[in-house]
């Protein structure tokens, strides 16, 4: 075997359905390329299977270049695996060792169903963003982008807010299964802009209302989302968040 070629066993999350109890099942990846994404190594072990004609192992994917938020699974326990603000799509097989044994199982919460293997339901986020993750406000064109003085500290705390991709990371590695990092990120990139502020009395409680009804937890400093998160999403927007909802509860007409 080359340098730079390794090989592992991987013990995969098998479930045929929602409604399937699910199991572990083992599998030999040989020969896997250290340049290689985790995906693509997936992949590999997918081909044998469909060459032996047996069921792949099902994941999601889209982008493959750490932005769309499809992919994602539990590697050992961690989400996105073990390397810090990076997606499972974009963790190479450089870092794992020869011979190492690995675990995926798929981002385990209540409101994320398992549709099958690593596939999960992320809907409930959408449904999340439905109750007031946008603005209706008219913004202009390209040309007007300027038009609206935004201070800087606001604008870069927004845009890092706004690189929340929705992978739900941060569900599955807390211990509340709380949406709370997810919500915070998107209610903080528009409560620090200007063009975010028409909606602002009620968006905040809409969302947590939401989140409260779909299942997930609540918020209980364990830090867990923020060390998870493939994109650095500090929980400084969870306290950020808060503040929002209780200006929201105590200055408008939306009832808690
Ligand atoms: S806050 Fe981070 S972990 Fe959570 S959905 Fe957004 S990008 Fe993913
Ligand atoms: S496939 Fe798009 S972020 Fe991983």
């Amino acid at each position: 075997m080359s340098t730079q070629t390794i090989n592992l066993t991987l013990k995969v999350w098998r479930q045929n359905g929602p409604a399937d109890k699910g199991r572990l099942e083992t599998y030999y990846a040989k020969n896997i390329s250290k340049d290689m994404s985790f995906l693509e190594m997936l992949d590999v072990v997918n081909e044998g299977l469909s060459q032996k004609g047996l069921d792949p192992i099902a994941f999601d994917s889209d982008c493959r270049e750490g932005i769309c938020g499809m992919c994602g699974a539990m590697v050992n326990g961690q989400a996105h695996g073990p390397e810090s603000e990076t997606t499972l799509c974009q963790l190479h097989m450089r870092h794992f060792k020869d011979g190492d044994k690995l675990y995926i199982e798929p981002f385990r919460a209540r409101a994320f169903k398992i549709i099958k293997d690593l596939v999960i339901d992320r809907s409930a986020f959408d449904k999340i963003i439905q109750k007031g993750g946008y603005i209706s406000v008219n913004t202009g064109g390209a040309q007007d982008a300027n038009a609206i003085p935004v201070p800087l500290l606001n604008s870069t705390l927004a845009m890092d807010a706004a690189a929340c991709i929705g992978c739900g990371a941060c569900v599955a590695s807390c211990p509340n299964a709380s949406a709370m990092l997810f919500v915070s990120a998107k209610v903080s990139h528009l409560a620090l802009l200007p063009q975010g502020q028409p909606e602002a009395a009620r968006r905040s409680i809409k969302m947590v209302c939401e989140m409260d009804s779909l299942g997930f937890g609540n918020c209980s400093n364990e830090r867990e989302c923020e060390a998870a998160c493939p994109k650095g999403i500090s929980i400084q927007n969870i306290a950020r968040l808060n503040r929002e909802y209780i200006k929201s509860a105590l200055f408008s007409k939306e009832s808690v």
